[in-house]
C-alpha cells in the first residue's frame, strides 16, 4: 500500500505566539446576530422614528443595525416618511398623521386584569395604578399600509416600551428569512412580570452558575465595566423580558447600604434603554444585620419604618426600580417565623414600602424544613409550599406576587406541577423555573428545557372543576388576578453568557414562553436556530431535532418514572449518586429498598400530598392505575415487579430507559455530526466536543443506575445488559505498576465499585525527561481486528493528568487519540460520577495476545485514576479501515527525509495523527496535503494540531494520496518537534 510521500525536512520554524485579545461580550454572541439571509424580504432601508424617548431611540438603532446585517442596507432618517420603517407611539402617529388609522388591533391575546373590579375593592385587589401602568405598557402592532399598498412598515404601540418590542418582533421575522405576514402582527404579552433572576454574589461568584463569573459584581462591588450588562439587557429585551433581579436569593445584606445602592443605580442605568428594570433580592433580617435594629420582626414599627426609608432611598436613585425578591425561612435564611409571623406579614411590610412607587414583592414559596425526619412515612417536603401559603390566601397585599417553583421539590429533571398554583386564588402568582441547568447537566449536557416548561404551563389543574392551566393562572386569567409572572433563574456569566452555545436556546425560549405561553417548543427552537445558526432548512431541522430530543434523553438516563434527578443532592447536583437523596433531612427521598421504589404520597396510605391538588387532579394521582408512568414513583411506592401501562415491570423500565437514554445521547452527537461543513466550523467543533462528552457521561449515568438497582433488587435485566459489559476490561483486574486499587464512593459510580489511582507513580528511567507515571496493562485475548477503545477515567481538579494508550509497550494509538490531557473542569475532588469521563480512541488494530496498556502521568490532585477500558469492534467501515495504515511500518527517521505513500478510497472524513513512536509525543504543525493521485497541486491542506491530529472533511468518494511534510527540530520553539534519535509515524483513518 505504500505509494506516497511523507517528507520530514530538517530546519527550524518558529511558532507564532500570542492571540487575539478577548473579544467584548455582546448580544451578537447569542441570537442577535443579524446574519445576511439568502432571500431577504423586501423591506425599506430607512428607519424613521416619530418620538425621541430612549426606548424609541434604542428601537430605531436596533432596526438599523439589524437591517444592515440582514439585508446589507439600513440607515436612520429624519425626513423620509415614505418607504420607511416608521415607528412611534399611537399618540405620536396621530400627531404626525392627522388621518392616521392604526394598524388593525386584533387583541386576542389581551391579558385579563382587573376585569372583575368591584366596590369595595378587596384588600388583595388594590393594585397600585403605578404597578399596572408599569407592567402593562407593552402591546404593539407591526403592519404595512394595506390600502395604499405602500412598502412602508409601521411599528406602533400605546407606549414606547411596546415600540421597542415591535422592532424586535419585526427583526426576528426578517432575520429568520421571512416576511411580515400580510395582516401584520399584533401582540401583547400574556404574562406581565417577565424577569430573570441572577443568583450573583457581590464577590463575583454565581450560585449555581455555569458560565464563569458575574457580569454585575466583582470584589464586593458592582463592576466598573457594565457594557456586558447593557448588552444583556438588549438581549433580554429582544425576547420581551422586562426585569432582572441581579443578586442571589441567599441575599448579601450589604447590597442595601448607601454605597451599594449608588452602585446598583449604575446597573439600572445600563439596562434602562432596553426597558429592563432592576430588582433586588433582600434578606428580611437586614434591619438588624445592617440597620442596627434589635429586631427584624416585620410587624415591629421600627422595622417597617426601616424598610420604608430604605425603599425611599432606593427610589431616589432608581426611579424605575421594580421590586424585591424574598427567600425567607428557607434553607437557613432568616424569616418571619423567628417571630411567629407569617410570610404574609413579611411580604406586606415590604409591599407597603414599595406601594407608593408601584414596585412589587416576589415572595418565594420555596419554604420548607430541611431537617425533616426521613424515618417518618408521613413527612413530605413536597407538601410544604401548600401547607404554608394556602392558609394565607387573601392576606397578601396586592403588589405581592407569590413566586412558585414549577414543581414541589426543586428543579428536578421531571416533577409534577406544584399544587400551590391552584391553592392561591386571591394572591397573584408567578412561576419560577431554572434556565441555568443546576439539576439538568449544568450546561455540560445539552438539555433544551422548553418542552419541560411547556408541560408545566399547559398542565390543567382543574381548580374549581374548571379549565385552569398553569399558564392562565400565572397570567392572572384563571382567578382574575391583577398581576402574574414568569421568572427564570438564568445564571448568565462572562463565559459566552451561558457557557455553552446551545444552552442559549433555553434563555431565548424562556423569554418567548413568558411572552406567549401558547408557542410550541419546536417553533421556538426553529426561531432561535434561524437567528443563531442559519436559515438552511436542513440545518434548522437537524438542530431542532437535537434540541427536542435532549430533555427526554436526559430524563431517561438520569431519573425516569418520576424519580427526580438521582444526583448528589448534598454536593455537586451533577453526577449520579442515588443514596444522596435518602436518609437525610433534605426530603428529596425516593425511598428505594430491596423490594421497590417510590414515595407514597397518596391520601389513603401515604403522605396525603395528592390531596393538595384540586379534586380531579388529586384523583388522577391518587390512583396507581391513572398516575402516568413518567411520574409513578413520585406518587407511589411500587414493587420492582409492578407492571407499568406499557406492560413492562418497573425494574425492566429502569434498565431500558437508561440504556435508551444513553443511546439517545449518542444519537445527539451523531445528528450534530451531520452538520459539519454546513454551519460555522467553530460552533460545530465546540458543540461536537460537548455532545461527545455528554454521550460518555450518559454511559456513566446509565451504568451507575443500572448496576445500583440490579444489586438492590437482585432482579436481572431481561435483556442481559445491566452488570454485563462485553469487551470491558476493568482497571482493578489489570497488571498494575504504580496504580493502586481504590473504592469509589458512591460505589455505583465506578464499574464494579472500584478503580485504580496513580498514588505511587514509578520514577522514570535515569537520563530521560519523562515524568513519574503509572501503568495498567491487559492482554487482549479476543479476536484480531480493528477496535475502538473507550478509556473511562476520572478527571479531577486541581491538576491535569496525562493519559496514553499503549500497545505492546509502545505508544501506538488510533488516529484521534495519541495522548490526552485530563484537563476538564468537573465537580468534586474525589473520583466519582461527577468527573468520570470517557475518551474514545478509534481504529486500533489488535492481534490476540497484544498487550494493551494505559499509562497515566498524574498532576496535582488529578491522579490519572482509571475505571476501565471498553474494547468494541470499530464503528468505521471495516474494509476501508483495514486498507489504511496506522502501523509501525510507516516510520521516518529524523532528520532525514523519508517517503511513504498511501492511496485510499475515501469516506466523508479523512483524519489522522502524527507522533513520535517512542515517547508518544505528538508532532504539531506538520503540513498535510491531499492530492488527486499524480497531481502536483493539493486539493486540501492542513496542519497537525497540538495533539498531532488533522482532519479533512467533505471529500468526495475517490482515490487520493496524501503528502505530509514538516520541519523537524528538537528545540522548544519549533513547530514540529521530533527528537533526532526517534522515529515518527503517521496514521490515517476514514471516518
Ligand atoms: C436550590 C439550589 C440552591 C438555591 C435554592 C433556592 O436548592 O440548590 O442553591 O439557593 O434552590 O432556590 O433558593
Amino acid at each position: 500500500m505504500a505509494r506516497g510521500r511523507i517528507h520530514l525536512h530538517a530546519g527550524v520554524a518558529l511558532m507564532l505566539a500570542g492571540g487575539l485579545a478577548a473579544a467584548a461580550q455582546t448580544a451578537d454572541q447569542a441570537w442577535l446576530r443579524y446574519q445576511a439571509v439568502v432571500k431577504a424580504a423586501a423591506v425599506p432601508e430607512r428607519v424613521f422614528r416619530l418620538g425621541d424617548s430612549p426606548l424609541e431611540r434604542s428601537a430605531a438603532a436596533e432596526l438599523v443595525r439589524g437591517l444592515k446585517g440582514i439585508t446589507g442596507r439600513g440607515a436612520e432618517s429624519r425626513n423620509v416618511r415614505v418607504n420607511a420603517i416608521i415607528l412611534g407611539t399611537l399618540g405620536e402617529f396621530r400627531k404626525q398623521y392627522p388621518d392616521w388609522k392604526p394598524c388593525e388591533q386584533d387583541s386576542h391575546r389581551v391579558i385579563h386584569f382587573h376585569d372583575d373590579l368591584r366596590d369595595p375593592i378587596p384588600f388583595y385587589d388594590r393594585v397600585p395604578l403605578q404597578t399596572l401602568l408599569r407592567f402593562n405598557a407593552q402591546e404593539f402592532s407591526v403592519c404595512r399600509d394595506r390600502e395604499l399598498g405602500s412598502r412602508s412598515i409601521y411599528i406602533e404601540a400605546p407606549q414606547d416600551g411596546g415600540v421597542l418590542y415591535g422592532a424586535f418582533a419585526l427583526l426576528r421575522i426578517l432575520a429568520s428569512g421571512e416576511d411580515l405576514p400580510r395582516d401584520g402582527i399584533h401582540e401583547m404579552p400574556a404574562i406581565l412580570i417577565r424577569w430573570v433572576d441572577e443568583w450573583d454574589n457581590p464577590d463575583g461568584s454565581i450560585e449555581r452558575g455555569y458560565a464563569g463569573r458575574s457580569i454585575f459584581f466583582e470584589g464586593g462591588n458592582v463592576r466598573e465595566d457594565l457594557a456586558p450588562v447593557a448588552e444583556y439587557a438588549r438581549l433580554l429585551a429582544s425576547v420581551g423580558i422586562n426585569g432582572v433581579n441581579v443578586n442571589n436569593v441567599n441575599a448579601a445584606p450589604q447590597l442595601l447600604d448607601a454605597e451599594h445602592i449608588k452602585q446598583l443605580a449604575r446597573i439600572a442605568v445600563a439596562m434602562r434603554p432596553w426597558g429592563v428594570q432592576l430588582a433586588l433580592s433582600v434578606d428580611v433580617a437586614s434591619p438588624q444585620k445592617i440597620g442596627g435594629l434589635a429586631t427584624y420582626d416585620p410587624l415591629d414599627p421600627a422595622v417597617r419604618a426601616w424598610w420604608t426609608a430604605k425603599t425611599n432611598e432606593i427610589y431616589a436613585l432608581i426611579p424605575d426600580f421594580a421590586g424585591f425578591t424574598v427567600k425567607a425561612d428557607s434553607e437557613g435564611q432568616p424569616g418571619p417565623a423567628s417571630y411567629g409571623r407569617t410570610p404574609a406579614d413579611a411580604a406586606n411590610t415590604l409591599a407597603a414600602a414599595l406601594e407608593p412607587y408601584g414596585g412589587v414583592v416576589l415572595y418565594r414559596a420555596f419554604v420548607y424544613n430541611h431537617h425533616a425526619d426521613w424515618r417518618d412515612p408521613k413527612a413530605d417536603r413536597a407538601r410544604a409550599a401548600y401547607e404554608i401559603f394556602h392558609p394565607l390566601d387573601g392576606k397578601f397585599a396586592a403588589n405581592v406576587v407569590i413566586q412558585i417553583k414549577e414543581g414541589p421539590i426543586d428543579f428536578q429533571a421531571r416533577e409534577p406541577v406544584s399544587p400551590i398554583f391552584a391553592g392561591l386564588e386571591k394572591a397573584s402568582t408567578a412561576m419560577e423555573l431554572q434556565i441555568t441547568q443546576e439539576y439538568t447537566g449544568q450546561q455540560r449536557h445539552l438539555v433544551y428545557l422548553a418542552p419541560m416548561w411547556k408541560q408545566v404551563l399547559d398542565f390543567d389543574l382543574r381548580a374549581d372543576g374548571k379549565s385552569t392551566p398553569v399558564k392562565e393562572i400565572i397570567a392572572g386569567k384563571s382567578f382574575h388576578r391583577p398581576l402574574g409572572g414568569m421568572v427564570g433563574v438564568a445564571g448568565v456569566g462572562r463565559d459566552g453568557w451561558l457557557g455553552s452555545p446551545l444552552a442559549l436556546a433555553n434563555l431565548y425560549a424562556f423569554g418567548r414562553l413568558a411572552w406567549d405561553p401558547d408557542l410550541s417548543p419546536e417553533a421556538i427552537a426553529a426561531e432561535w436556530t434561524k437567528q443563531t445558526i442559519g436559515t438552511d432548512p436542513e440545518v434548522v431541522g437537524t438542530v431542532d431535532k437535537v434540541l427536542m430530543q435532549s430533555w427526554p434523553a436526559y430524563v431517561n438516563y438520569t431519573g425516569p418514572l418520576g424519580m427526580q434527578t438521582l444526583t448528589d443532592i448534598t454536593g455537586s447536583h451533577y453526577g449520579p449518586n442515588i443514596e444522596a437523596s435518602e436518609n437525610n433531612g433534605w426530603g428529596q427521598w425516593h425511598r428505594a429498598d430491596k423490594d421497590g421504589v417510590g414515595m407514597d404520597r397518596s391520601i389513603s396510605t401515604g403522605t396525603g400530598y395528592t390531596g393538595q391538588y384540586p379534586p380531579e387532579v388529586a384523583k388522577l394521582f391518587e390512583s396507581l392505575a391513572t398516575t402516568p408512568d413518567e411520574l409513578l414513583t413520585f406518587f407511589h411506592h411500587v414493587p420492582y415487579t409492578y407492571k407499568l401501562h406499557d406492560g413492562k415491570t418497573v425494574i425492566q423500565s429502569i434498565y431500558d430507559s437508561h440504556y435508551e437514554g444513553a443511546e439517545q445521547a449518542a444519537e445527539l452527537a451523531r445528528e450534530w455530526a451531520t452538520l459539519e461543513g454546513r454551519i460555522d466550523q467553530k460552533l460545530y467543533e465546540d458543540m461536537h466536543a460537548r455532545l461527545v462528552y455528554q454521550a460518555g457521561h450518559a454511559i456513566v449515568w446509565r451504568d451507575a443506575i443500572a448496576q445500583y438497582f440490579l444489586k438492590l433488587s437482585g432482579i436481572a435485566d431481561e435483556k442481559g445488559r445491566a452488570g454485563h459489559y462485553p469487551g470491558r476490561l476493568e482497571a482493578e483486574d489489570a497488571h498494575l505498576t504504580g496504580y493502586k486499587i481504590i473504592d469509589v464512593n458512591p460505589w455505583e459510580d465506578a464499574s464494579g465499585g472500584k478503580a485504580v489511582s496513580c498514588d505511587e507513580p514509578q520514577s522514570p528511567k535515569a537520563g530521560t525527561d519523562q515524568k513519574p507515571l503509572c501503568e495498567a496493562k491487559w492482554t487482549w485475548i479476543g479476536d484480531k481486528g480493528l477496535y475502538d477503545i473507550a478509556v473511562q477515567y476520572f478527571d479531577l481538579q486541581p491538576g491535569a493528568a496525562k493519559l496514553f494508550l499503549e500497545q505492546n509497550g509502545g505508544i501506538r494509538l488510533g488516529p484521534l487519540g495519541l495522548w490526552w490531557n485530563a484537563d476538564a473542569t468537573l465537580p468534586s475532588t474525589r473520583p466519582n460520577g461527577d468527573n468520570s469521563t470517557r475518551h474514545l480512541i478509534r481504529g486500533v488494530w489488535l492481534n490476540s495476545g497484544d498487550v494493551i496498556g494505559i499509562r497515566g502521568i498524574p498532576d496535582g490532585n488529578d491522579r490519572a485514576a482509571l475505571d476501565y477500558i471498553d474494547v468494541t469492534p470499530a464503528q468505521h467501515d471495516r474494509e476501508l479501515m483495514t486498507d489504511l495504515p496506522c502501523s509501525e511500518g510507516e516510520q521516518i527517521k529524523s532528520p532525514k527525509d523519508a517517503e511513504e505513500t498511501w492511496e485510499m478510497p475515501v469516506g466523508p472524513n479523512l483524519a489522522g495523527w502524527a507522533g513520535e513512536t517512542s515517547a508518544g509525543t505528538p508532532i504539531e504543525g506538520m503540513l498535510v496535503e491531499v492530492f488527486h493521485p499524480g497531481d502536483k497541486t493539493p486539493i486540501a491542506t492542513t496542519r497537525t494540531n497540538e495533539e498531532g491530529g488533522f482532519r479533512f472533511s467533505g471529500l468526495a468518494p475517490g482515490r487520493y494520496s496524501l503528502n505530509a511534510s514538516g520541519v523537524v527540530e528538537s528545540g522548544a520553539d519549533a513547530i514540529v518537534r521530533l527528537d533526532p534519535a526517534s522515529k515518527a509515524q503517521l496514521c490515517l483513518v476514514v471516518e
